[in-house]
């Protein structure tokens, strides 16, 4: 048996190339052994060996994504997982990650799931504090992760925080962005605790500010805060107040009399007595209401995808969005939900949604094909894109659901939807985040969020990331603009 040492550091990329340098030599999974963070067992080394050129073989890429969350966990037996996963691919062995009773797999999986949870956790509880730094201020935040994240979780502050300049210290290593460029340095113990009183008030008032004490739970604050995290959190000084007097407070809200209605509840109105209308006149067979023409295009034959997918995947959203989203087509999960932007690139737009301040309840959701396309490798469905034919006769869906919903703005998700809205192929790149017409619409186009999930380098990806929220943030003052005009 050998242990092969890995660096402290070591993440997903350190370990693939060591590992795939023991496949080389024929190394089983249980004749080496991983270690990190700087545990070396009584083991010797592999021996070096003439053999230079590690085999060549296909890992999917949702191996590659378990891999690089996994490298990040604490559990000294990590790499040893992901090795013996690694080894069963690498002898062509199929489904390897399809195995859902696999003891192995399952492991790996709780790992990775326990970093996603820690980048979240560190993504919403880190806190910064203000100091004098050499060139301006300099924002600081100590945090103790439960893995090794760090690197993983940066990605988010680098995108929310580019024109800062900012440092953050865990107890093993520490990342600087100065200037728009990224260092990485030692870690440090808990400083010593300090008060900032002015960042402290802001979040104290932020919190309170929040803070609904009719939809009280403690479990569930708990589970999601837990209370380790809290002395790093200024804000979570004014819980144990706000919790006694939650019970007062829910029922002074309970007390108070109805507020009057709404300003905008007589469009509200309105648009109910339209639709109903609409219904009642619905006779030709065109359909008059967004369901109707959601239960005709369920049963579409226009173009031959249909025989292939589960389902018609039709627009979701307010039936009088003011602003429409258009996509390409449903991808593999949508296809077995029957909802659009579902799967990871529905969590990718979601979430540069909810940065761009648009509520994605109040947005209307659609594609310019309503069949997922694909081909089928083994037992994966690899998307495929829709040909011109297929999106020119999906249009007919399309043009409908437009014409029904009327937006005041449409936002093209890439090529294929520019081209089923503009009915002309649209250079993205050059003319994303402009507004211009859309066929009979006003519009923005910009890229697919599948596009950002494509992107590998973590710096580059940060940047398209923040390039799509700016082109949705101007979707969103554009609307704004068209409103006031309207
Ligand atoms: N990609 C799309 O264009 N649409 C979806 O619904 C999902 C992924």
């Amino acid at each position: 048996m050998y242990a092969l040492v890995l660096a402290e550091d070591a993440d997903g990329a350190a370990f693939r190339d060591a590992a795939r340098r023991c496949i080389a030599q024929g190394l089983a999974p249980g004749a080496v052994t991983f270690s990190a963070d700087g545990n070396a067992p009584l083991l010797p080394p592999p021996p070096e060996t003439a053999e230079a050129t590690p085999p060549a073989f296909a890992v999917p890429r949702a191996f590659i994504e378990l891999l690089d969350n996994v490298a990040c966990h604490s559990a000294p037996d990590r790499f040893d997982l992901l090795y013996a996963l690694l080894w069963r691919i690498a002898r062509g062995e199929p489904g390897v990650l399809d195995q859902a009773n696999d003891p192995i797999l399952g492991r790996a999986l709780d790992y990775a799931r326990a970093v996603r949870r820690d980048i979240h956790k560190m993504h919403a509880f880190l806190r910064f504090r203000e100091q004098p730094g050499e060139d301006g201020p300099l924002f600081t935040a100590w945090f103790e992760p439960q893995h090794h994240i760090l690197r993983r979780a940066l990605p988010f502050f680098i995108e929310r925080f580019a024109t800062m300049n900012w440092l953050i210290v865990t107890p093993s290593g520490s990342a600087a962005w100065r200037n728009g460029e990224i260092t990485f340095g030692p870690g440090a113990p808990r400083p010593p605790e300090e008060n900032d009183a002015v960042l402290d008030g802001l979040w104290n008032t932020y919190y309170r500010t929040i803070f609904n004490p009719a939809r009280l739970h403690v479990g569930a604050m708990l589970r999601e805060m837990p209370k380790r995290y809290w002395r790093d959190m200024p804000e979570t000084r004014a819980v144990p107040e706000m919790l006694r007097q939650a019970g007062a407070r829910a029922q002074s809200m309970v007390d108070r009399p109805a507020d009057a209605a709404p300003r905008f509840a007589t469009r509200i109105a309105e648009r109910r007595a339209e639709e109903i209308t609409a219904r009642e006149t619905e006779a030709s067979g065109e359909p008059t209401t967004l369901a109707t023409l959601r239960d005709q295009a369920a049963g579409c034959t226009r173009c031959p995808l249909h025989k292939h997918a589960t389902q018609t995947v039709f627009g979701e959203g307010p039936p009088r969005a003011a602003l429409l989203f258009v996509g390409e087509q449903p991808g593999d999960q949508e296809d077995l939900a029957g909802h659009p932007f579902v799967g990871p690139a529905g969590k990718m737009f979601n979430k540069a949604l909810g940065d761009a301040g648009i509520d994605r309840d109040e947005v209307y959701v659609t594609n310019a094909v309503k069949h997922f396309k694909y081909e089928l490798r083994g037992k994966r469905r690899i998307h495929q894109k829709p040909n011109m034919s297929e999106i020119k006769t999906c249009r007919w869906w399309l043009s409908r659901e437009l014409a029904l919903v009327r937006p005041r703005l449409v936002v093209a998700l890439g090529a294929t939807a520019a081209y089923a809205l503009a009915e002309r192929t649209v250079p993205v790149m050059k003319e994303r985040g402009t507004l211009m017409d859309l066929g009979a619409h006003r519009g923005i186009v910009t890229v697919h969020p599948s596009f950002l999930l494509r992107v590998t380098d973590a710096v580059v990806a940060a940047t398209e990331y923040r390039r799509f929220v700016a082109d949705l943030k101007t979707a969103a003052r554009a609307l704004e603009k068209l409103g006031d005009a309207a």
